[in-house]
Formats: structure tokens, C-alpha cells, sequence
């Protein structure tokens, strides 16, 4: 494996390497999440990038950059050990040089639910996937379903940009309990880490209650508001549109159950999808053709 430091270098690598390229961008820290990415990026590429770079863009003033888990050298084994071809991390001061000013916004979508609470956030996560897309030049770009609003924000930026890429999403993996793999996990304490399960059972209730047919907000929010056992609080619950994050009174299939949790000053961030009554995930599957997105411009 390879490893390369500058936007350059990581360009003239890529270009020599064989194509289609898969790249699975990380913050590093990585743990069977990322690695899932990694694999099903080698089963369907003939080479593979990955990327580790802690964004400060996409942190808040007050979040956790500065402790944000490191793992250097142990994340280069692991990826060596998945078949990773090429790994970029740059350096910070060269991504956002002293004079760097330029950033791509997405509209009213990266404003709502995570980015309501985190002003910025989605601005700083499509500014650095461009630059890594345009260092890399990958055939598809490998994303976690965990992350589920970002996901729809890349997906928007691709096409909205019309960058060359394909958005491939792949399934949250989970501990037993069911609590989703992070890398903020390391955070929790043993308690904390104990109701953690209860987070996801709580999605899951909701997205089961609306899968059965419950087509109001309300009941269906309180399939599984009450599960959410302490010391975890809700930061929010919502079912919302698969395409714009818009919540509405009456719920429809598809749509995505989203929720965010406080565990002291540690947040969990889920998402459970509910399919279209013929089966179809809004998530997995691929974007709606151009002409239908077109139509949801409004609410946008
Ligand atoms: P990071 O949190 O390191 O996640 C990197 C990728 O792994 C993302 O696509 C994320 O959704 C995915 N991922 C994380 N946990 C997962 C899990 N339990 N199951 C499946 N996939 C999982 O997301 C980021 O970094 C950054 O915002 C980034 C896109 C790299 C831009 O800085």
C-alpha cells in the first residue's frame, strides 16, 4: 500500500492505478465500519483508496476535534490487511492553507436535523469530500449508511456538480446489542455504553410501527420514544422524507427514522430505513433519476 501526503501526489498515484477505483474516505480511528467499506469497495473495483483526515471543517466550536480518536499506524495495518492500494492522509496546513476560503454549501438539506445542530458541519463535509474527489478521481465513493444525511448531501453535491462519480451506500454494521460501530464509542462509559442498545431498538420500534401501515407522526414516534432507557437523552427523533429530510404530519413509505442521543457529552447518531411497500431501500438503492429529484426542488 501506498501512501501519499499531498493533493499531487495523490492524483498522480491515482491516475496509475487500475481502473474502476473504489475510495472509501475515513477519519481514521477505523473499526469494522469503515472496514465493510473497504471490502465491499474490493469486491467491486479492480483498486481501492481510502483516505484518513481528521476535517476541522466539519467541526464545530465547541465538538471534539482536538480529541477526536488518532490511530495512525494501527489504521495503516488494518488497511494494508483489507487490500487497500493507495491511502492519502494529508497534513491540515496543507488542506486549508492560511488564504483558504472556498466552500461548497448544499441548500436547506445539510441545514436541517444534524445541520440545524451543527451550523456548518455539512458545508465543511462537502468542501473536503470535493478536494478528496478531485485529488483521488475515483470511479465511486463507498459511504455508510450510519451517517445517513450525509449521505444524501454527497449524493446532492454529486449531482448537483455533476462530479463524476458513482454514490455507492452500504449497510450500518453493528455490535451484537445493536448499538452502531463509531468511532466516538470509545467515548461512553460503562454505563452509558449499557443503554446504548436501547438507542437503536428505540429507531427500530418507530420504523416497525410505519412499516405495519402507522401513517401519523405521533404514534409512530411513540413506538419508540419511551424505549430510550437513561442515562441516554433524546437530542431528536424524527421519520423523515428519504430525499429532503423534510418531516411531515403524515408518514410515508419509503422514509428514514433518524435519530440523535446524548450520553453525557458524547452524542449517538442512528438512522433505521423504512422500504417502499415493494420493498425498495431508500437508502441503499441508488438516486432517483434526475427528473423525479427535479420535482422535489420545492421542498427542498
Ligand atoms: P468517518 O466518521 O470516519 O466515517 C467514514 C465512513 O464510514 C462514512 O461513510 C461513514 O458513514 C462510514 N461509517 C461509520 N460508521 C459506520 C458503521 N457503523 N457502519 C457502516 N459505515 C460506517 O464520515 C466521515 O468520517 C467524514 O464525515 C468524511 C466523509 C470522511 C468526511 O470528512
Amino acid at each position: 500500500m501506498q501512501i501519499v501526503r499531498t493533493p499531487g501526489s495523490a492524483r498522480a498515484v491515482s491516475r496509475t492505478l487500475k481502473r474502476p477505483v473504489g475510495f472509501v474516505p475515513t477519519m481514521g480511528a477505523l473499526h469494522a465500519g469503515h472496514l465493510a467499506l473497504v471490502d465491499r469497495a474490493r469486491e467491486e473495483n479492480a483498486s481501492v483508496v481510502a483516505s484518513i483526515f481528521v476535517n476541522p471543517l466539519q467541526f464545530g466550536p465547541g465538538e471534539d476535534f482536538a480529541k477526536y480518536p488518532r490511530a495512525f499506524a494501527h489504521d495503516v495495518e488494518l488497511l494494508e490487511a483489507h487490500g487497500v492500494d493507495l491511502l492519502y492522509a494529508p497534513a491540515v496546513e496543507r488542506m486549508y492553507p492560511a488564504d483558504f476560503a472556498s466552500s461548497i454549501s448544499i441548500g436547506p438539506l445539510g441545514e436541517r436535523l444534524e445541520g440545524a445542530r451543527r451550523p456548518g458541519h455539512f458545508t465543511g463535509v462537502a468542501t473536503i469530500v470535493a478536494k478528496l474527489l478531485h485529488a483521488i478521481e475515483p470511479t465511486s465513493l463507498y459511504l455508510g449508511q450510519k451517517d445517513v444525511q450525509q449521505t444524501a448531501v454527497l449524493r446532492a453535491m454529486v449531482r448537483d456538480l455533476d462530479m463524476a462519480t458513482n454514490v455507492v451506500v452500504a449497510a450500518t454494521v453493528r455490535e451484537p446489542g445493536g448499538l452502531a460501530r463509531s468511532s466516538r464509542n470509545v467515548y461512553l462509559t460503562p454505563e452509558q455504553r449499557a443503554a446504548a442498545p436501547s438507542f437503536y431498538r428505540a429507531l427500530r420500534a418507530v420504523a416497525d410501527a410505519v412499516q405495519h401501515g402507522e401513517t401519523r407522526r405521533e404514534p409512530a414516534l411513540a413506538a419508540g420514544q419511551p424505549l430510550l432507557e437513561a442515562p441516554l437523552t433524546w437530542d431528536y427523533l424524527a421519520i423523515v422524507d428519504p430525499w429532503t429530510f423534510v418531516e411531515t404530519d403524515s408518514v410515508a413509505r419509503p422514509s428514514i427514522v433518524v435519530g440523535a442521543a446524548f450520553a453525557g457529552s458524547t452524542r449517538l447518531l442512528d438512522n433505521v430505513s423504512v422500504p417502499s411497500p415493494a420493498g425498495v431501500d431508500p437508502v441503499l438503492t441508488p438516486l432517483r433519476p434526475r427528473a423525479l429529484s427535479a420535482e422535489l426542488r420545492g421542498s427542498r
